[in-house]
């Protein structure tokens, strides 16, 4: 079904940068650069100035940027994790195939990690904590580096959904041990498939990622350090985000912008909860703009008949998935935000009038519904 407010209009994007895209893979093309060329480490320079940070690493999915930081910082068998269980399933899978053990604790109304509730999860097999910068807005950084730095742990920034998000200046994924970054489609900066990059400050973590990601070599010496894996970021992808990356800035404005747009156009329906809280720190990009309901599944079925294409993150709490064999760690919050949320259309291709199309929608749903019904 072509809707009339896609979630995403990935054709129109490649359209509108059209000329920039195809030179930078033709030069890839005609010139044989495939695999770790000039144009991996000319992006992995740019990225790493971007998030200001001293290394990125260019990997090929943001679950790898995930389970190498964890390595890195040496998270292995025994170990515990503290996270989220409202975030994409790869943060937790990250942490199982270190062989550690994620500890899931509640979300805050924000969506992102409870900081209050950290230290009641900390142990003696605390190794690290896994804040998630959910839809482009980062978590209390402030209170988390914090507890970290008391109790002698490790963050690792899951960024996959923050590039350009800042927290008192600061980018995301530039403020713990390392930042996870995801580069799917959807994401802010999406290339034309998967790929992702780890960011850190420490060389001892970059070196190992950038083994891991090529089987385990050095490839200065050829030494095979490490059992790695296949998972370097694709050159062509490289060249392609770079191009993207010099637009960034402006996209982040615009989302912003699109943001406000619906603010305007929401505020004041009775129990609908819009995604705009205190920036105390916080620059928010608006990877999602999710909004929250019990009336939920029919607004979203309604949107649909209207030719509004939404999407829900995520219908069904983690420890439901059977085969991720996750005990229910008894989280409310998580579970009524699976029940309650629905991100609507956002992209940097997300027009005004789509939005006020969008919001007309979602204010009629409403009037029609009656005022006082949850
Ligand atoms: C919060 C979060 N963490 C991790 C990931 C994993 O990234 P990728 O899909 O590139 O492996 C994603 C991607 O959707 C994400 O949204």
């Amino acid at each position: 079904m072509a809707y009339k407010v896609p979630f995403i209009d990935p054709k129109l994007h490649y359209q509108n940068l059209k000329a920039e895209i195809d030179g930078a893979i033709q030069d890839c093309l005609c010139n044989g650069d495939l695999i770790y060329r000039h144009q991996l480490r000319e992006f992995e320079k740019d990225l790493a100035e971007f998030v200001g940070v001293k290394y990125a690493v260019g990997l090929n999915s943001g679950y790898h940027a995930l389970l190498f930081a964890l390595m890195g910082i040496g998270v292995g068998p025994g170990d515990e994790v503290i996270t989220v269980a409202h975030t994409f399933v790869a943060t937790v899978s990250a942490i199982i195939h270190c062989g550690a053990t994620p500890i899931l604790i509640d979300v805050a109304p924000d969506y992102n990690i409870d900081a209050d509730r950290i230290e009641a999860a900390i142990t003696p097999r605390t190794k690290a904590l896994l804040p998630v910068h959910l839809n482009g807005r980062v978590a209390a950084m402030d209170q988390i580096m914090s507890i970290a730095r008391r109790h002698r742990i490790s963050v690792v920034e899951d960024a996959a959904q923050a590039l350009g998000a800042t927290f008192n200046g600061q980018m995301a994924g530039s403020m713990g041990a390392a930042g996870c970054f995801s580069f799917y489609p959807f994401k802010v900066l999406g290339g034309f498939g998967d790929g992702g990059s780890l960011t850190t400050n420490d060389p001892q973590v970059a070196q190992m990622a950038s083994r891991l990601r090529y089987n385990g070599e050095d490839r200065e010496t050829g030494e095979y350090h490490y059992h790695g894996q296949t998972a370097l970021l694709d050159n062509v992808q490289a060249a392609v985000l770079s191009v993207k990356l010099r637009h960034l800035p402006v996209w982040l404005k615009h989302r912003r912008g699109v943001a406000e747009r619906y603010r305007r156009g929401l505020s004041g329906i009775n129990n609908l909860a819009l995604p705009h809280f205190p920036e105390t720190g916080q620059w928010d990009i608006f990877q999602n703009y999710v909004i929250r309901t019990r009336a939920r599944d029919r607004l979203r079925e309604y949107l649909r008949e209207a030719g509004v294409e939404t999407l829900v993150h995520w219908p069904k709490p983690m420890w439901e998935h059977r085969g991720l064999g996750l005990k229910n760690p008894g989280l409310p919050e998580t579970e009524a935000i699976c029940r309650e949320v629905i991100s609507l259309p956002m992209s940097a291709e997300t027009t005004f009038e789509q939005v006020d199309y969008t919001t007309g929608q979602i204010r009629e749903f409403f009037s029609r519904r009656g005022p006082d019904r949850s």
